[in-house]
């Protein structure tokens, strides 16, 4: 197998999983947002920007069964900051590499894509992958070209592909330095001493997902034939403050959430329907959202 991105966070969660079941990995990855988890030693590993003919030839050389393609800039704000640099990552990278694959005898292909990213304000919730795709942001519309890239490799050269639309994904090692990934950033500010930061009412839901069960779904979607886009997420709303009340009480801290003004354009549902991934992946999620938070402060606390 090859892991574009697998030093990253659900890229090392992904790789240790794919070891544990016996499987030869290569990681491609330049390292620019690595998590910090190690890459275990077993896993080969190419330090190289994903289109550079490093990175290329080191995938035709390994000849893998499956590509799973996790490599990309993931900020939704730096995306509208700077949507020219998003979608040379984001969708030329991907192009470079889609080519390669082609060369190299059309391993199955999995691409990273984004539910919450990809239908904007959808009009039905839980929202399915057949509802209409009206992306947001620049990194939405990059994962949407992703796929219709995806589509047209399928169409003229016969690849077989996956595009998981993940949820909310949470879990241990994921960075919670940046503007993104409200769970760790609010663990990182709950160790020292401060509450989580809630923006606008913080009555708006997003589907989180644990790490462990997007690192199952990618095994699973690497082994299947399935086609085209596959939610992965757990069905249900959750509330932005009902995790930072849960992460604040798990931390045993006697506060409240600091609310900040709401985000210009920030969708006040989101959340997905698994079925498609019930039914031909064998996929749900298994670990609830209160364990799946202790398992990530735990991780956090263990770090500092
Ligand atoms: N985390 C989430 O909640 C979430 C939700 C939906 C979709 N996704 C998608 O899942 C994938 C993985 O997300 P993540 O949270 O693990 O991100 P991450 O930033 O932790 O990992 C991405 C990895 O890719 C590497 N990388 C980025 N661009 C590269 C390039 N051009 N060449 C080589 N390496 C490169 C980085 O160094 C990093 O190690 C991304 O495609 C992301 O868009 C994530």
């Amino acid at each position: 197998m090859v892991v574009t991105g697998g030093a990253g966070f659900i890229g090392t969660h992904t790789v240790a999983l794919l070891l544990a079941e016996g499987a030869r990995v290569l990681v491609i990855d330049d390292l620019r947002h690595a998590c910090g988890a190690e890459i275990p030693p077993e896993a080969d590993r190419v330090e190289a920007e994903l289109s550079t003919p490093a990175a290329l030839e080191s995938l035709a050389r390994f000849q893998p069964t499956a590509v799973l393609h996790l490599a990309a800039q993931g900020g939704v704000s730096r995306s509208l900051r700077d949507p020219a640099a998003d979608a040379l990552n984001n969708v030329v990278a991907t192009l470079a590499l889609l080519r390669a694959v082609v060369d190299a005898g059309r391993p199955r292909f999995v691409f990273a894509s984004s539910g919450g990213a990809i239908y904007g304000r959808a009009r039905r919730l839980p929202t399915s992958e057949t509802a209409p795709a009206r992306p947001l942001a620049p990194y939405g519309a990059a994962k949407l070209a992703g796929e219709g890239y995806l589509g047209m490799f399928q169409r003229t050269f016969k690849l077989s592909y996956a595009a998981l639309r993940y949820g909310n994904v949470y879990g241990p090692h994921q960075d919670g330095t940046g503007e993104a990934g409200m769970v760790a950033i609010s663990c990182r500010r709950l160790l020292t001493g401060e509450p989580p930061r809630v923006t606008g009412t913080g009555e708006q839901t997003r589907d989180f997902v644990y790490v462990g069960d997007v690192a199952r779904a990618n095994l699973l979607a690497l082994g299947s034939t399935t086609q085209g886009p596959i939610n992965i997420g757990t069905g249900r709303p959750t509330s932005i403050i009902e995790v930072a009340r849960t992460l604040t009480a798990l931390a045993g801290l006697p506060a409240e959430p600091e609310f900040v003004p709401a985000r210009p354009g920030e969708v006040p549902a989101s959340y997905l329907d698994p079925a498609r991934a019930r039914a031909t992946l064998g996929w749900t999620p298994r670990v609830p959202l209160e364990e799946g938070l202790k398992l990530t402060l735990e991780s956090f606390r263990r770090a500092a």
